[in-house]
């Protein structure tokens, strides 16, 4: 039998790396205590106006010479969005050998799913449930990146998003902790490297916290969370990415229950320092500290400055607020010293340890052949082809037979949209280098392949579609790719509207009305309300944005190259009144008890009650589909699911054993899922938590039998004490192939 320990070996890789990368002992430049002998004989050499300078992160946008003296006076720590190596190197100069001190700069970017190879969006990696490909992504990201010089990035986005609405779901990993957490370490892995070398680009750990529940789903809302949501629910994510070593984060733009992130003493300092023991470096989101004038919780710039200051952030990303005011805040007392003084031993540690002193300058020869090069492009369709999900497949509609296959059509808006098909935060993505499902098809089907859009963009209203009809007659088969372009998702972009926009529904219906098979793959940000769509189709592919590589791993996935294996990082809704709707809600007294729907119902009038459990009339209780819900072209089977014993002590590690077998026609990936539930507790516990996940191949026809482990102290909450711990009681445990299927196993904690 075959032992895979999921949380057991993240556990021990991450005390591996607590132990190394989180004390810097991995390093090439020296131990601990050489790096902050460096970082003390740096400081105390440094006037107070050149420490705040290292507070001072400016953007870039103009030519090296707006900012040459802003270097050479030592006015500035970090620059961010220059990402030409000719320009950085230039930079890089003018800071080591004209500035008084000689530091380097830190020279940063969004890159958030990939650098020149773009990776499918952070929402589309979450749904590979494979962190190992996921630090594969993100290495790629900094190989890339790194070797023009970028060693910074603002990434991974660890927000919970529970509402679809909100644009910048597409950042993060979904609605789930767990999921989140493994999605966080394998990010920072991938970025830093697992040693920190010239390859390592910083990672920042965002946005520190609870910007993903922004009230309505409108972005930059205030926040309302209580203590116990932040630790039980947004917090553990980031204390797993300060665990693998995340050397930086980022403050969050929203306020949660009228405190702005950026001067929240309690979250910076009390939860951050002291109880997640985060050593890095703390950054202001884009003017987050001038926005505080916004929000009312300071009168100007420089009350923002101290007041952001003293709540523990070290660099002004953008408000200038530090470079223009601290000078004086210190001279009169109001902010001491010793508190810039620990903000810029943070800024000079991790220039140190990424070696930016010993060697700042980049091959700029060299670090062309590293963009794109054949496995980032590889990895980045393996990314692409893991991410999909499986939605519907009637009669097994999919795959199809690219031997016996005859003429297709391809149609739909995202069908050959290079751009939109990379998503939200593609800085350095380009077009020439995308190839679209169009092109991957043509590709390998020349002739065979006819291409009427339909529709041009997305949000097109009126349209005829007589034309695109008249070849979805003429051909065997129908791929359409709808969804929603680039700019709809992501920051600022947010959405009241989850149906697929425009007239796509309408084209959709016509293609269908032919009788042709009508295969639809969906390109967005965003789990969309695709319900009605769903009857308009044999199958449909949900990809998210694929990025670079999302034509040719769409292409796979149809014609039977590749088996879709992608779970819901997100619960999918029926309907955006829905919202929020998440899997691991908490229990109502009055849980729902299959009452029927509203159309089912003859109502009468004068009639008072429908019923009286918690559900709603016309959408019922259940979503569209579940969280961790993906089907395949091959069928898997559960059996003898049992747990090693019926009792367990809080140190005890639970083993759960089952056999799995792939019933079907093809060799193919199954993530097969633990969830846990807490019957009882000090306060209410959620209906089920994911607790541990491992994406197992099995070929055609093959059986296996294995145990998954869960340490108990995984079934830890902070409870009515305000402590975290494991409550004993009763607990029952699932393992499945989602959030809502399989029959529980009941256990004890004594
Ligand atoms: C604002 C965004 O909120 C943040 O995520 C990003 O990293 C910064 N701008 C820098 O571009």
């Amino acid at each position: 039998m075959k032992e895979i320990r999921i949380s057991l070996l993240l556990t021990l890789g991450g005390l591996l790396l607590l132990t190394s990368c989180g004390g810097h002992k991995l390093s090439t430049v020296g131990s601990d205590s050489e790096v902050e002998a460096r970082v003390e004989r740096l400081l105390s050499r440094m006037t107070l106006a050149e420490k705040i300078g290292q507070m001072n992160q400016i953007s870039a946008g103009g030519e090296v010479a707006d900012y040459a003296e802003a270097l050479r006076k030592g006015q500035v720590g970090s620059i961010l969005n220059e990402v030409d190596p000719v320009k950085i190197n230039e930079l890089q100069r003018i800071s080591v050998e004209e500035s008084r001190l000689g530091i380097p700069l830190l020279v940063a970017r969004d890159v958030i799913h990939g650098f020149h190879t773009v990776f499918p969006i952070p929402l589309g990696l979450a749904a590979t449930f494979d962190p190992a490909l996921v630090e594969e992504g993100a290495r790629v990201a900094a190989l890339e990146a790194t070797s023009q010089g970028v060693r910074w990035t603002f990434s991974p986005m660890l927000d919970i998003a529970r509402d679809p609405r909100w644009g910048r779901i597409a950042e993060g990993s979904g609605e789930d902790t767990w999921l989140d957490a493994r999605m966080a370490e394998a990010m920072v892995y991938g970025y830093q490297g697992r040693d920190l070398d010239s390859t390592s680009m910083a990672a920042c750990i965002k946005h520190f916290v609870g910007y993903g529940a922004a009230e309505g789903g409108r972005d930059y809302n205030s926040t309302f969370l209580t203590e116990r949501q932040l630790r039980n629910i947004y917090l553990p994510p980031f204390e797993a990415a300060v665990k693998a070593g995340a050397q930086t984060l980022m403050t969050s733009f929203n306020d949660n229950d009228g405190v702005p992130s950026t001067g929240n003493t309690f979250v910076l300092k009390d939860v951050l320092r002291d109880e997640l023991g985060f050593d890095g470096l703390v950054v202001t989101d884009w003017n987050s500290m001038g926005e505080m004038v916004s929000h009312g919780f300071g009168t100007d710039r420089k009350d923002v400055a101290a007041k952001a200051v003293k709540a523990g952030v070290d660099m002004d990303m953008m408000t200038f607020g530090f470079i223009s005011h601290l000078e004086e805040l210190v001279s009169s007392g109001a902010v001491k010293r010793s508190v810039i003084d620990d903000a810029v031993r943070n800024i000079l540690r991790i220039k140190i340890l990424l070696g930016l002193f010993e060697n700042p300058y980049v091959d700029v020869e060299a670090s062309r052949a590293v963009q794109y090069a054949p496995a980032h492009l590889d990895a980045a369709r393996r990314s692409a082809e893991e991410s999909a999900i499986l939605l519907k497949n009637d009669a097994g509609a999919l795959p199809l037979d690219a031997g016996s296959v005859g003429r297709i059509l391809v149609t739909g808006p995202l069908a050959d949209a290079p751009h939109d098909q990379l998503g939200t935060w593609a800085f350095d993505g380009e077009k020439t280098h995308t190839v679209t499902p169009l092109a991957a098809l043509r590709e390998r089907f020349g002739a065979k392949v006819e291409y009427v859009p339909g529709l041009t963009y997305s949000r097109q209203e009126r349209a005829r579609f007589d034309d695109v009809v008249a070849a979805a007659r003429r051909a065997d088969v129908v791929l359409a790719f709808v969804g929603e372009e680039a700019i709809l998702s992501g920051e600022a972009h947010c959405l009241s509207d989850l149906d697929l926009v425009g007239s796509q529904s309408a084209l959709l219906e016509a293609l269908k009305a032919t009788g042709k098979k009508v295969i639809v793959t969906v390109f967005a940000g965003r789990p969309l309300t695709i319900g009605r769509d769903l009857q308009n189709c044999d199958a449909m592919l949900y990809s998210f944005h694929p990025g670079t590589m999302g034509g040719p791993a769409v292409a796979n996935l149809i014609f039977g190259d590749a088996v879709p294996s992608g779970k819901t990082p997100i619960t999918f809704l029926k309907t955006v009144g829905q919202v929020p709707m998440y899997y691991n809600h908490n229990m109502t007294g009055r849980p729902y008890n299959n009452e029927r729907l509203m159309k089912d119902i003859e109502l009468e009038a004068g009639q008072t009650s429908l019923g009286n459990t918690s559900y709603y009339l016309d959408s019922g209780a259940s979503p569209l589909f579940p969280f961790g819900y993906g089907l395949s072209y091959t069928s898997f089977e559960y059996s003898d699911i049992k747990l090693d014993k019926s009792s367990y002590s809080p140190s005890d590690v639970i083993s759960v054993s089952f056999t799995l077998a792939n019933t079907g026609k093809y060799d193919a990936d199954e993530v097969v899922q633990v969830y846990v539930r807490d019957l009882v507790g000090s306060v209410t516990r959620p209906v089920k938590e994911l607790k541990g996940f491992e994406r197992l191949s099995l070929r055609a026809g093959e059986k296996r039998s294995m145990t998954l482990t869960v340490p108990v102290d995984e079934l830890a909450f902070w409870g009515l004490d305000g402590k975290k711990k494991v409550e004993p009681g009763d607990f029952q445990l699932w393992v499945a192939g989602d959030s809502a299927s399989g029959a529980p196993l009941s256990f004890k904690v004594q």
